[in-house]
């Protein structure tokens, strides 16, 4: 088996991209990390805006695990690594991957499954991490961002390599405990969900908002919704996303 790497760029439209149409040429649990991204995607279709001072990395896994444990993955490992570099500042999930600090975001996940063209059962997945280091408050106002930095928390330039650096090894360390004890990542993944217990805003693609409070989260990843007539609803994250009060 050969040896995980980190394939750093200069600029590149999409490191899932890279990642994806390079995965059989790269080693399990490597990682591609790209100095700025000129078409960076995020989840449900939209653009992930990634100018230079910030993380941008794909991270590869290999093995087949259920799809949700990929995520996990990359949320567990960006919010250990920014704590890291951020003490003290109270970083959490908003369901199903978005790490916030208090009221805004800072980091998000995209994992995408890699099928090979002659097969149509994925062999792997690519873990995309975008992490806000160092852009400066301006710049989320200017572009209309209801979002956060390390920068903005902390008043402080953080080094992009140590970062990139502490992010691979946390990934390493993960994806570990995603294949010997799924359930230790989990219950990790699932105490940083500080929405549970809360009322909520589930804002579906299509169709009536709906309130309800954040009851539970199943094993598979599923926000459990209790409605105001008492009844639950399981609702998966590629339909739904959450508002919080
Ligand atoms: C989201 O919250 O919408 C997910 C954002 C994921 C962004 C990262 S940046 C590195 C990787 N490459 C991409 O094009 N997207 C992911």
């Amino acid at each position: 088996m050969p040896k995980s790497q980190i394939i750093i760029l200069e600029k590149i439209d999409s490191t899932n991209r890279y990642a994806l149409a390079n995965f059989a040429e790269l080693a399990d649990s490597s990682m591609v990390l790209a100095k700025e991204q000129t078409e960076g995607q995020g989840r449900r279709g939209r653009k992930w805006i990634s100018p230079p001072g910030n993380i941008y990395a794909s991270f590869v896994v290999k093995t087949a695990l259920p799809p949700a444990h990929n995520t996990y993955i990359g949320a567990v490992s960006a919010i250990e690594t920014l704590r890291q570099y951020a003490p003290g500042i109270p970083f959490w999930i908003k369901w199903p991957n978005d790490v916030f600090t208090k009221s805004l975001k800072v980091a998000g996940i995209l994992s995408e499954r890699h099928c090979p063209e002659s097969y149509n059962k994925a062999d792997g997945t690519v873990v995309g991490i975008g992490i806000n280091l160092n852009t400066a408050g301006d710049f989320f106002e200017t572009n209309r961002l209801k979002a956060s930095s390390v920068h903005v928390e902390t008043g402080k330039e953080t080094d992009i390599t140590a970062f990139a650096l502490s992010l691979h090894s946390a990934l390493i360390r993960n994806y570990g405990i995603a294949v010997k004890s799924p359930d230790l990542l989990f219950m990790a993944w699932k105490k940083e969900n500080i929405l549970i217990g809360k009322k909520v805003d589930i804002i579906p693609e299509s169709g009536f908002q709906v309130t309800g409070i954040f009851k539970d989260i199943g094993k598979d990843g599923a926000l459990i919704l209790t409605l105001p007539d008492g009844n639950t609803r399981k609702l998966y994250s590629g339909d739904v996303s959450v508002k919080f009060k």
